[in-house]
C-alpha cells in the first residue's frame, strides 16, 4: 500500500547523504515580523457561554504561531482589585449576583469601569507590541459595544472584531454551569456548590435582561451559535482576521481523543541516522502488529480515523490497523536538508558549526537545504485546523512533528518544544478538556532505542512540566491602571 511515486522523491531513501557540498552554515531563522498587526477581538456573550474557552484556544492558537497575543479577562481584574481594596481598606465587596443587576446603578458603574480599564490595559499593551488583544468581557448591550468602537476609532491602525458567543441549547448551559460550579470557579470559592449554583444562575438571569445579540450592520463580528450549529460572518476582513475566524469557526466540544505514536522503529533509527525513508526494523514490525490491540481497547467501538505521513515507516505501523486511513505530506518528519541520512556524530564532524548552532537554539535553526522547527510548525498548521474539525484521530508520525503537535495541545513553549519526550513504541493519549488536556502515555513491552538528544549541559535548560494533566487557563494577578 506504498505510493512510491512519493516516497522515492524523498531524499535520503536508504542511503547515507552524499559528501556535504554547500557552503556556509545551517542558519538561525528569526521569526516574522508581525509589528504591524493588531487586532482586537472584543468576546460578546452571556455568561457560560464559552466565551474564557474560546479566547483561551484563540490564544494558544496564534501564540504556537507566534503571534503576541494576551487575554484580558475582566472578571479576573475585578477580583484583583477587590482584594486590594479588601487589604488596603479592609471593605470586602459583593459579588453576588446583585453586582451584575443593572438596576443596581452603582455596580453597573463599577462594572463599566472595569471594562473600561481592562480595554485600556489591551490597548496599552498593543502599543507596546503585542499582535491580538482578547477583550474577555460579557459586552452585551450595543451601548457597551458602541463604547469600546468610539474608543478604538481613537488609535490608529487597530483593528475591531466582535466574536460573540451565542448558545440556548439547555443541555451545554447546563454543562457550562455545573463545570464553573465544580470546577471552584474563583467567585464561588467561599460558597458550597448548590449556593453557588443558585447565585451564577441568578447572575445569568440578570444579563438575560438586557442582552442584545450582535446584529449592528456597521460592526466586523464573528457570531457562533451553539457551539458552530450556525455560524455569522460580517465585515471580516484581513489575513490575520480570516483565518481568526476560521479557526474559530472550526471549533467543537464534543468528547474525543486524539492519539499520537511515532512510528515503530526503523532500520535508520537502529543505526543512528536522521531522516531517510527506511523500513521498520523488526522491532518495529512488532510494534505495528501490537498496535491495534492497544488501540481497539481504548477506543472501543467509537469511530477512528489514522493518519500517517507520505513515508514508509508510518505507513507500514499502521498498516494493521483496521480504520480508516490518510495520508498527509505535511505529516512528513521535519526535513535534514544535507544532514539527511547522516548520525549526529557525522553531522558533528562534517559541519560542527551547524551541529553547535542547532544546540544553541534548536527551535530556530535550519538545516542547510532543510527545514527548522519553525518551518514544522508553518506546515502543520492545516493539520492542526483539521484535528480541531475532526473527533477521535490516530496520528502515527515523527518524532519532531509530534513534537510540535504536542506542544500545541498543552501549550508548551518553543524552548522546549524540540526536547520533548516522545520515544519509540509508546502511545500518547490526549482527551482535550474545558480547560486544558489529559494525557495518558501506553508503552508497549517491545525494546526499541531512544532517538531523544537531550539539550547540552551548557545550553539553557527546558523548564520541567508533569505529563499528566495540565491546566492552563490560570487565574494571574493583573497588574491593575490605577
Ligand atoms: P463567564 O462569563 O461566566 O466567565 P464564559 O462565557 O467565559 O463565562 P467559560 O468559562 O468559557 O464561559 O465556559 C466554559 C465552558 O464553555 C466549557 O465547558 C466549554 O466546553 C464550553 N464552551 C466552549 N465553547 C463553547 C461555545 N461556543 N458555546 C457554548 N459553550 C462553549
Ligand atoms: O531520529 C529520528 C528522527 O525522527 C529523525 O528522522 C529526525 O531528524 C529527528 O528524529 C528529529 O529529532 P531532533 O530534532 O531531536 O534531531
Amino acid at each position: 500500500r506504498f505510493d512510491e511515486s512519493t516516497v522515492a522523491s524523498r531524499k535520503g531513501s536508504n542511503a547515507p547523504s552524499p559528501p556535504p557540498s554547500v557552503k556556509g552554515i545551517g542558519k538561525k531563522v528569526a521569526k516574522p515580523d508581525y509589528s504591524e498587526q493588531k487586532i482586537v477581538v472584543a468576546m460578546v456573550g452571556l455568561p457560560a457561554r464559552g466565551k474564557s474557552y474560546l479566547s483561551n484556544k484563540l490564544m494558544i492558537y496564534l501564540r504556537w504561531l507566534e503571534y503576541d497575543v494576551k487575554v484580558f479577562n475582566v472578571g479576573q481584574l475585578r477580583r484583583t482589585k477587590a482584594r486590594q481594596k479588601a487589604q488596603k481598606l479592609g471593605v470586602k465587596e459583593n459579588h453576588t449576583a446583585e453586582f451584575f443587576s443593572h438596576s443596581n446603578a452603582q455596580a453597573t458603574q463599577s462594572r463599566d469601569k472595569l471594562a473600561e480599564e481592562s480595554l485600556e490595559m489591551l490597548i496599552q499593551w498593543l502599543k507596546e507590541g503585542g499582535n491580538v488583544g482578547i477583550h474577555d468581557a460579557t459586552n452585551s448591550t450595543k451601548d457597551r459595544r458602541a463604547k469600546i468602537e468610539a474608543r478604538l476609532a481613537k488609535e490608529k491602525g487597530m483593528t475591531l472584531i466582535f466574536l460573540e458567543s451565542f448558545c440556548d441549547d439547555p443541555a451545554t448551559i447546563a454543562a457550562n454551569v455545573e463545570l464553573k460550579v465544580s470546577q471552584g470557579d474563583p467567585d464561588y470559592k467561599d460558597m458550597s456548590p448548590d449556593e453557588a449554583r443558585k447565585d451564577f444562575l441568578r447572575r445569568i438571569s440578570e444579563y438575560e435582561k438586557v442582552y442584545e445579540t450582535i446584529t449592528e450592520p456597521h460592526l466586523s463580528y464573528l457570531r457562533i451559535k451553539n457551539v458552530g450549529e450556525e455560524v455569522t460572518m460580517s465585515r471580516i476582513n484581513g489575513y490575520l482576521s480570516s483565518r481568526i475566524a476560521f479557526y474559530l469557526m472550526n471549533l467543537h466540544i464534543r468528547p474525543r481523543n486524539i492519539f499520537f505514536s511515532r512510528h515503530g522503529e526503523s532500520q535508520y533509527n537502529v543505526e543512528g541516522k536522521i531522516g531517510g525513508d527506511s523500513l521498520l526494523s523488526s522491532r518495529g514490525m512488532q510494534y505495528a502488529k501490537a498496535l491495534p490491540a492497544l488501540i481497539t481497547d481504548n477506543i472501543g467501538e467509537k469511530p477512528l480515523t489514522v493518519w500517517t505521513s507520505t513515508l514508509k515507516r508510518t505507513i507500514q505501523t499502521a498498516q494493521y490497523l483496521p480504520y480508516t486511513k490518510l495520508t498527509w505530506k505535511s505529516l512528513d518528519e521535519l526535513d535534514a536538508g544535507v544532514c539527511d541520512g547522516m548520525t549526529y556524530e557525522e553531522i558533528e564532524q562534517a559541519y560542527p558549526d551547524d551541529y553547535a548552532n542547532r544546540d544553541e537554539d534548536k527551535f530556530n535553526y535550519r538545516y542547510r537545504g532543510g527545514e527548522s522547527y519553525r518551518d514544522v510548525v508553518v506546515r502543520l498548521e492545516p493539520v492542526i485546523m483539521e484535528l480541531e474539525r475532526q473527533e477521535n484521530i490516530l496520528i502515527i508520525g515523527h518524532q519532531a512533528i509530534l513534537r510540535c503537535l504536542y506542544a500545541y495541545f498543552h501549550h508548551l513553549p518553543q524552548t522546549d518544544l524540540p526536547y520533548i519526550k516522545i520515544p519509540l513504541h509508546t502511545v500518547i493519549k490526549l482527551t482535550p478538556k474545558a480547560y486544558g488536556c489529559d494525557e495518558e502515555r501506553y508503552t508497549l513491552p517491545i525494546n526499541a532505542v531512544d532517538t531523544h538528544r537531550p539539550k547540552p549541559k551548557a545550553a539553557k535548560q527546558p523548564s520541567t512540566h508533569s505529563t499528566t494533566q495540565r491546566q492552563y487557563f490560570v487565574e494571574e494577578e493583573i497588574k491593575p491602571l490605577a
